[in-house]
This record gives structure tokens, sequence and C-alpha cells, in this order.
């Protein structure tokens, strides 16, 4: 058998899975997210959840992955050939394919957006037109599927080359060159007139109105962005070396995914609260306010065009991870070629992700979906971002603690990482804590 492909060293892990986790899901969907569920509240259970379950469960489940050395299915089968557990696996790999395909398609959106800002249309853009732009684009149906499967072709472009070759190399050179636009982004948008409002938004809790729905959402939303419950993290883990340090990988990991959160949301809030815009208009919200920022600003269309090019760059290293993850079981359990199974697994991400396009299109049907009384696309976010990682997670954690045992997880990071200061509460947060937080909030979600 040919040794398993390699990270060539921490850095190109850490790169690679910060790579995964930050993405569309930091910059779009964590500030639309905020904004419906009134900012800084949320922005407080949102780290509250980091901290207590999402930095422990990452390094579990980076863990899990390193000791198998396999995809999610075969990590699971490998500490337990029998029994159902291998039922997680293949759920975080239908995951992974029905996240791939609407996060392709906003994906899409920075591609088109990009267009637009090298041909130098965010020039006439205004707060009064922004919205009017988006709905006009989204809404072309033919052109959207266009732009979704250009994305899902660069993404099996990169996946088919293989892990070291392909991902590691580009993200390597592109994340600092996002950050650094990220910087310049923040100081125009704290400088707008009124900025200070979106602050207040944004840091300001009123606990009066806390629901479940908004922990929910913040619990969901950490999950999505370091990019656990779904066995991601397993198969980049499975190609970390024994010599490394697991524990301070991750969490760089988790701390470069946070920051770069909380950063998009002070660039956001405090745009879109000096333009009058309101900060609940959903998943359009970063698309209806950067061009307006852009327009605004000297050397905007060069900052605009390199800004959602280097976006588009960031979500396709998340999107990578999504592919990899099912091509990674294609390979490992039905002995397809790399190639073969990235294309596989990429075309049934292109038919999934053509109902989400469509509830964009002036199609009442996906547009609200009866019984659910949402989109189509807003249905398949709250059942496979929401749902779906949170219970992932949830059975990862129990995996990890009672039947792989927390004691020879620890075994397993303690190989290049020494002394693991923080054994105790990690063990705790994997076996009592972090199980326990997933159940109570799903439950008062269902029961509420
Ligand atoms: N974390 C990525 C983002 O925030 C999205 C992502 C990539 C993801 N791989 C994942 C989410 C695996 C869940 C599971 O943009």
């Amino acid at each position: 058998m040919a040794t398993r492909d390699k990270w060539g060293s921490k850095i190109g892990f850490i790169l690679a899975a910060s790579g995964s986790a930050v993405g569309l899901g930091n910059i779009w969907r964590f500030p639309y997210t905020a904004g419906k569920n009134g900012g800084a509240l949320f922005l407080l259970f949102y780290l509250i959840s980091i901290l207590m379950i999402g930095l422990p469960v990452l390094i579990a489940e980076t863990s899990l992955g390193r000791f198998s050395g396999k995809n999610p299915v075969g990590a699971f089968k490998s500490i337990r050939p029998k029994g159902q557990w291998k039922l997680v696996g293949y759920f975080g790999v239908i995951t992974g394919v029905m996240i791939l395909s609407f996060y392709s398609m906003i994906a899409g959106w920075t591609l088109g957006y990009f267009y637009k800002a090298i041909t130098g249309k965010f020039k006439t853009m205004t707060s009064a037109n922004a919205e009017q732009i988006f709905t006009n684009f989204a809404g072309n149906t033919a052109m959207q599927i266009f732009l979704l499967a250009c994305f899902l072709g660069l993404t099996i472009f990169v996946v088919s080359r293989g892990v070291s070759a392909g991902i590691e190399k580009y993200a390597r050179v592109l994340m600092p060159g996002l950050f650094i636009l990220l910087l310049l982004l923040l100081f125009r948008s704290l400088s707008l007139e009124g900025a200070s409002k979106g602050l207040e938004f944004y840091l300001k809790p009123d606990f009066s109105k806390l629901t479940p729905g908004i922990i929910i959402d913040a619990m969901g939303q950490a999950f999505f962005s370091l990019s656990l419950g779904m066995g991601a993290m397993i198969t980049y883990g499975s190609y970390l070396k024994n010599d490394e340090n697991l524990v301070s990988a991750t969490a760089w990991v988790a701390f470069f995914d946070t920051f770069i959160a909380i950063l998009a949301g002070f660039i956001i809030f405090p745009a879109i609260f000096s333009q009058g815009m309101s900060p609940d208009q959903g998943p359009a919200l970063v698309f209806n306010i950067l061009p307006v920022i852009f327009a605004n600003m000297p050397g905007g269309i060069v900052f605009g065009s390199l800004f959602f090019l280097l976006l588009c760059i960031a979500a396709l290293t998340s999107t990578v991870s999504l592919l990899e993850v099912a091509t990674a079981y294609g390979i490992d359990e039905k002995k397809w070629s790399r190639k073969k199974a990235a294309l596989i697994v990429g075309a049934l991400s292109l038919l999934f992700g053509i109902p989400s396009v469509l509830s964009y299109a002036d199609i009442p049907f996906f547009q609200k979906l009866p019984l659910v009384n949402m989109s189509f696309f807003g249905l398949m976010d709250l059942l496979w971002s929401n749902l779906a990682l949170s219970i992932g997670a949830l059975f990862l954690a129990i995996f990890v603690g009672y039947v792989w045992k927390t004691s020879n997880a620890l075994k397993e990071i303690a190989k290049g990482t020494g002394k693991f200061k923080f054994a105790k509460f990690w063990s705790i947060s994997v076996k009592f804590l972090g199980p326990l937080l997933i159940i109570a909030v799903l439950a008062s979600y269902f029961f509420k």
C-alpha cells in the first residue's frame, strides 16, 4: 500500500486547517447570523461556544484523525469495526457534500462580485441600489448555475491534485493577503460617520432579547466556522505527522478563525449602521454593504477586486476541505482514484446546489417551501450547518469520550505535544460539558 500523503510541516497543517476554517463562514455567514441575532448577544454566545465546546471538539476530532489515519468512516471503523458507529462517519460524508452544495453557490456570488469589482461596477453602487443589484444578480439562474459549476470545478481541480501538492501550496501564500486587506477595511469602516452605532450593536448585549434560537445559531456557527462535526478535521488530522504538537496546532487554527470572524464584524456593522442599512437582512448582507464601502473609498476598484478575489480563494481552501472528506472516503473505502472520487462527489454537489440557486429565482415554491416556511437554501443551511454539525459534534464527543476513551485520545495527543496542560478540562468537556450543552441547546430549540 502506498504511504498516505502527509502535510509537509506543522505550519502546513495549521495553514491548511485554518484555510479550511477561515472562509465564507467568517466573512459572509458570521456577520449576517450575528446581525439576525442581535449582534452582541450572538457574539458572546459564539465566543463561549468556541471555548467551551469548539476547541475541545476540534482537538478530539483531529486526534481521532491522526490516530486512525483515515477518512471519517474509516476512523470510526478502525476503533469499532463492528457496530453502528461508522454511521456517524457516513453522516459526516453526506453533511460535507450537502454543505459543499450551497456553500459553492455563495462562493459563486463572490466570484460574480469579483467580476463586478474588476469591471468597475462598484463605482455606481450606493446604499439605495445595492440590494436591487444583488437581487437581480442572484436571481439570474443561468448565470448562478454557471458560477456554481465554475467554483465546484476549481475545487475539484485542487482536490484532484492531492493534499500537500494542492491544498497546502495555495493556503500558504494567500491567507496572509486576505488578512492585510481586512485590516485596511477595518480602518476604513471605523472611520465612517455613525460607525459607533454599529459598534454598540456589536458589543453591547441586550439580555432581554435572549432566545434558544440565538444560542443554537451561535453554536452552529462555531462548529461551521471551525469546520467541525462532519469529519473534515478527522480527515485533515489523518495527514498530520505524529511528532507535531496537535494541541498548539489546533489552538492556532481556532485563534485565527475566531479572530477573523470578529474582525469581519468590526468591518460590517459600523459600515451597515453608517449607511442606515439594517443588520438583519440575511445572506445578502455583506454583498450589499461591502461594494458600498469600496465605492466610497480611494482605490476602491483595486481594493474591492483584490478583496473579492481573496475571498474567493478563502472560500476555495474551505470547499477543498468539504470535498476532501467524501473524496478520501471514495479513495479509502471504495478504492476509487483520487480524480474519479473528486469528480463524482463534485458532480453530486452541483446537483444538490441547483435548488439552492432556485431559492433566489422568482419561484415561490423554492423561496418559501410549504410547511417550513423558509427558502430551500435557508432550510439546507439550518439542517446541515446548524443541526447536522451539532449532532455530528455530539456523537464525535461521545465516541472519543466513551468508546475510544479520553485516556487513549490523550495518549495520541501526547505524541509530539508533551504535557497537555488542559488535559483535565479537555476530558471533562469532551465527556460531559460538550455533550450536555449540545443536547441542552438542541432540546431547547425543538421543545421551545
Ligand atoms: N469553516 C468554513 C468556513 O467557515 C466552511 C467549512 C469548510 C466547513 N469545511 C467545513 C464547515 C467542514 C463545516 C464542516 O467558511
